[in-house]
C-alpha cells in the first residue's frame, strides 16, 4: 500500500499548492467538494470523507472568499491523509483549563474569520462515551486502545459556528457533556496510544485549511509551529462558577461544589500527565479572561491575528 500511497500523497500535497496559489491570486472564490464525497484509498477504505457543513463567509472576502469546514471520519489507528494539504493554512492553537472560555472563544473567533474550528476535548470526549456505554474499566487500557482503534469520530462545523460531534455516524454532541463523561475524560486522554492516535488526526484536520484548534496540548505538541498561540487562563473561582452557569443553562443540575472537585480534578490529572500535559508554551500570548467579556477576549486574541486575514 506504501509505493501506491506516495503518488496520492503528491498530488493531494501540488493540488493543494495549486489551490493556495489561487486563492492568493483572487483567481478562485469558492472551492467545495461534493457533500458525503468519499475519500477513498488505494485499497478501497474510506479514510476521510469530505466537506459536510460550510463555513460562514470570511471577514475581509476579497482573496478567500470561501472555507469548507471538516466533515471527518477517520478509522482511528490507520493511516490518514486529509483531501488536500494547505502548505499555507494558518493555525490558531487555544489552550488553556477548562473554564478559561476556549470554547466560546475559538467558535467566535473562527466564524468570524471563517476557520475551520476543531475542538480537541469534544474528540476525547467521544471517546470516553463509547468507553462508558461498552462498560470498558477506565483502568482496562488495553481494551480502551482496541476500542480507539475501532472508532469512527465525525466532526461538522455548521454555518452558524455550532459543532456536532458523531460518534460510529450516531450524533452524540450533547451526551459528551455529561457528568459521567467529564469524571472519566481525563482517564482516557492521559493514556500516550490515545492520545498518538487524536494528535495525528488533529494534524490532518488542521492541515486542511486555516483552522481554530482548541484543547491543552495544541501549541506545545498538536501544532508547535502554529503562528498564533494564545493560553487562556482565569481564577479557579471565576471558571468554577462559568462552568456551573453552563450546566445550569444546559439543563445539568450539580451544586458549585461538585463543579469545583470536577475541576480541580482534570486540572491536576491535565497538568500532571505524562504525555503532553497542559503548559504554557513560551511562545504563547496569556491571556487572563477573569474579568474579561467574551467580546474583549475575542478582541484581544483578533488583535493579534494580521488583518489580511
Ligand atoms: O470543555 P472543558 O474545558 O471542560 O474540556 P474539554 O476541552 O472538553 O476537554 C475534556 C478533557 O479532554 C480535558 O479535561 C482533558 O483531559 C482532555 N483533553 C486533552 O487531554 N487534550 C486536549 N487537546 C483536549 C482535551
Amino acid at each position: 500500500m506504501d509505493t501506491l500511497a506516495e503518488p496520492i500523497l503528491e498530488r493531494d500535497k501540488e493540488r493543494g499548492r495549486r489551490r493556495s496559489l489561487a486563492l492568493r491570486q483572487g483567481r478562485v472564490t469558492q472551492s467545495q467538494p461534493k457533500i458525503g464525497q468519499p475519500n477513498i484509498d488505494n485499497d478501497g477504505e474510506a479514510r476521510l470523507s469530505a466537506v459536510c457543513g460550510v463555513a460562514p463567509p470570511r471577514r475581509s472576502a476579497e482573496d478567500y472568499a470561501f472555507v469548507v469546514a471538516p466533515c471527518i471520519r477517520p478509522k482511528f489507528g490507520l493511516p490518514m491523509r486529509p483531501l488536500f494539504v494547505d502548505d499555507s493554512a494558518m493555525i490558531i492553537a487555544i489552550d488553556g483549563p477548562a473554564g478559561a472560555g476556549k470554547s466560546t472563544i475559538a467558535k467566535l473567533i473562527a466564524l468570524k474569520l471563517g476557520f475551520l474550528y476543531i475542538d480537541t476535548g469534544a474528540m476525547y470526549r467521544a471517546l470516553t462515551l463509547k468507553i462508558i456505554n461498552q462498560h470498558i474499566d477506565s483502568n482496562n487500557v488495553p481494551a480502551i486502545i482496541t476500542t480507539a482503534r475501532a472508532t469512527t469520530l465525525d466532526l461538522v462545523n455548521n454555518p452558524d459556528g455550532s459543532l456536532q460531534v458523531f460518534l460510529d455516524g450516531r450524533d452524540v454532541s450533547a451526551q459528551i457533556r455529561g457528568p459521567k463523561v467529564t469524571r472519566f475524560v481525563s482517564d482516557i486522554a492521559k493514556i500516550p496510544e490515545v492520545r498518538e492516535i487524536m494528535v495525528t488526526l488533529q494534524r490532518s484536520l488542521g492541515k486542511r485549511g486555516n483552522s481554530v484548534l482548541e484543547g491543552r496540548d495544541i501549541g506545545s505538541v498538536v501544532f508547535p509551529d502554529a503562528q498564533k498561540k494564545f493560553y487562556l487562563d482565569a481564577e479557579f473561582s471565576q471558571r468554577t462558577q462559568r462552568r456551573w452557569e453552563e450546566l445550569e443553562l444546559s439543563g445539568q443540575s450539580v451544586s458549585l461544589d461538585d463543579v469545583a472537585v470536577d475541576l480541580r480534578n482534570r486540572d491536576t490529572i491535565d497538568s500532571t500527565r505524562k504525555v503532553a500535559p497542559l503548559k504554557k508554551t513560551d511562545d504563547a500570548i496569556i491571556i487572563d479572561t477573569t474579568a474579561m467579556t467574551i467580546d474583549e477576549v475575542v478582541n484581544a486574541v483578533l488583535s493579534h491575528i494580521p488583518p489580511s486575514y
